[in-house]
């Protein structure tokens, strides 16, 4: 069958309705479109765990900080289309943002989603102020509006993961959350819409970013579990057009900020946001004991 593109809500509300009512079951995959091989690889999770799937292509304005690059934001949704119908997914849900946001002139009218402090005062949350605000904020409409069984998310946006995953929680949504694993170019890149902003150059030195994580992982493997050794490690792969704007070790469970004192005794994610050229990049390992 071959995929339909929705841009109404009620439109596909009707939709899903029908779908329940045959006792289906639903999947959504939320993304901001420019669909590539990391998006296909959740897709196809969510067509391989429910009846009827949907994938969402929306760039959310408001998960966007000042100065960031919403407007240039890649929409490709005729390229998008194809992905999606590759995967098998049923509907893509491609919204305007007046449809999702009919009041947005009156921003600070629109009731919101927050996750807490402390989880957003590390990495992404840091940098980019208010910007889960906005993601939990949309992926709470879209699951109101798409009421999935499950929601597939990538471990590349892993503090976006941690974040939805704990959202769910506190707040008693009935979707089970899909982890899907990070994807990578042969090379090692993680798989990124922002890639396409990239020249030649700039994405050799945005090679170092996974190479300096890598070297950081084998290092752990070889027995260093010295956060300040682990740091250096990474430091020296990266590239000097790299600008680094973290490389932070957290834990796997909790989310907590591991000091460069620390020794690592349990699993932690490292990770790294940089730009390169100007094109703000994210990638992280797990480090595992
Ligand atoms: P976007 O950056 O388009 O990503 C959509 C989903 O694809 C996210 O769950 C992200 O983690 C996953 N993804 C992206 N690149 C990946 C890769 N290389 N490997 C595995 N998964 C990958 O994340 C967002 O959009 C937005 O914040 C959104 C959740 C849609 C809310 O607006």
């Amino acid at each position: 069958m071959s995929t339909v593109v929705i841009n109404k809500i009620d439109e596909l509300r009707d939709i899903i309705k029908n779908v329940k009512l045959q006792n289906k079951s639903v999947a959504l995959v939320p993304t901001m479109g420019c669909l590539h091989g990391g998006h296909k690889s959740l897709m196809e999770k969510a067509c391989s765990i429910a009846d009827f799937t949907v994938v969402s292509v929306f760039v959310n304005p408001i998960q966007f900080c000042p100065g960031e690059d919403y407007d240039q934001y890649p929409r490709t949704l005729d390229a998008d289309k194809l992905v999606a119908e590759s995967a098998g997914i049923d509907v893509i849900f491609a919204p305007s943002v007046n449809e999702m946001y009919p009041n947005l002139n009156k921003f600070s009218d629109l009731t919101m989603v927050a996750p807490p402090y402390e989880l957003t005062d590390i990495m992404c949350g840091k940098s980019r102020v208010g910007h889960f605000d906005g993601v939990e904020t949309v992926v709470t409409k879209l699951f109101n509006i798409v009421q999935p069984d499950k929601a597939c998310f990538g471990m590349k946006d892993i503090q976006q993961l941690f974040l939805i995953k704990k959202m769910v929680a506190d707040l008693n949504f009935p979707i089970e959350i899909i982890p899907c694993p990070l994807v990578r170019e042969e090379s090692g890149l993680a798989l990124s819409s922002r890639n396409k902003y990239l020249s030649d150059s700039d994405k050799t030195s945005a090679l170092t970013i996974s190479k300096a994580l890598f070297a950081i992982r084998d290092s752990f493997k070889l027995g260093i579990k010295d956060v300040k050794k682990l740091f250096d490690v990474g430091l020296t792969n990266l590239d000097k057009n790299v600008e680094l704007e973290y490389l932070e070790f957290v834990c796997e469970d909790s989310f907590k900020k591991i000091d460069s004192s620390d020794t690592i005794t349990k699993n932690v994610i490292c990770a790294i946001a940089a730009r390169v050229g100007g094109v703000r990049l994210i990638d992280n390992v797990i480090l595992e004991v």
